[in-house]
């Protein structure tokens, strides 16, 4: 497996994988999920990632970089390459936005993601579809863009390219982790960085 952000020091890593696996376990799930980690779905974008679990924690370390004076509640919530959707979960538990959303390219994971997310009766609250985000097209409304790495600056420049109009005219914003191919990204007002984590939050 990839190591997460290329962090090696052991306390800091044991800490967050420590903080994941509470997360998970607070879920009670009635089924494994760990050997969904590395899964990929080959063939049908070059630049993909693999599935892998964020640490949670940095989804709290983005959040917090955005400027206080911004109201995330007017925000509707997509995780870009949402995997199994725990990292969706997590936001959903955690913060309040106007809506939550996912989609992934990759079947089984999306399966799988409904499943937990119909045993954990979030139906009402969490939306998650097969999409590839080459050729996705956002609706009109302001979003904040969950991204863990899901594929490299080919296909992030295609995803930004279809969507740039859209994030810019309602202000959206992007978080960004393990922010790999950030410089490849245009057309952004401001980006918030921690430099040592690798997290991103872009504002458009
Ligand atoms: C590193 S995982 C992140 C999963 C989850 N968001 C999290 O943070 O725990 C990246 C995900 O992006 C998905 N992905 C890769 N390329 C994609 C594409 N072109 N369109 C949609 N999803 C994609 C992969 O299937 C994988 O589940």
């Amino acid at each position: 497996m990839g190591i997460h952000n290329k962090i090696n020091d052991e306390q800091i890593r044991k800490s967050n994988e420590k903080f994941n696996k509470e997360f998970i376990k607070s879920l009670n799930l009635s089924f494994n999920i760990d050997h969904f980690e590395g899964k990929l779905d080959k063939g049908k974008c070059k630049d993909s990632t693999v599935y892998q679990l964020v640490w949670l924690k940095n989804i709290d370390r983005l959040i917090n970089l955005i400027p206080k004076e911004i109201n995330i509640e007017n925000y509707n919530l997509c995780d870009v390459g949402c995997g199994l959707c725990i990292s969706t979960i997590y936001f959903q538990k955690n913060y309040v936005f106007k809506s939550f959303s996912g989609f992934d390219y990759n079947q089984e994971l999306i399966f799988t993601s409904k499943k937990i997310i119909n045993e954990l009766d979030l139906n009402n609250k969490i939306s998650v579809e097969i999409d590839n985000a080459v050729n996705i097209k956002l609706k009109s409304k302001p979003y904040i863009l969950f991204l863990f790495n899901p594929f490299g600056s080919q296909t992030l420049n295609l995803f930004l390219n279809n969507n740039l109009e859209n994030l810019k005219s309602n202000k959206s914003i992007i978080l960004y982790a393990n922010d790999l191919w950030k410089d490849s990204i245009n057309g952004f007002k401001k980006v918030y960085r921690d430099d040592f984590y690798n997290l991103s939050t872009i504002l458009f």
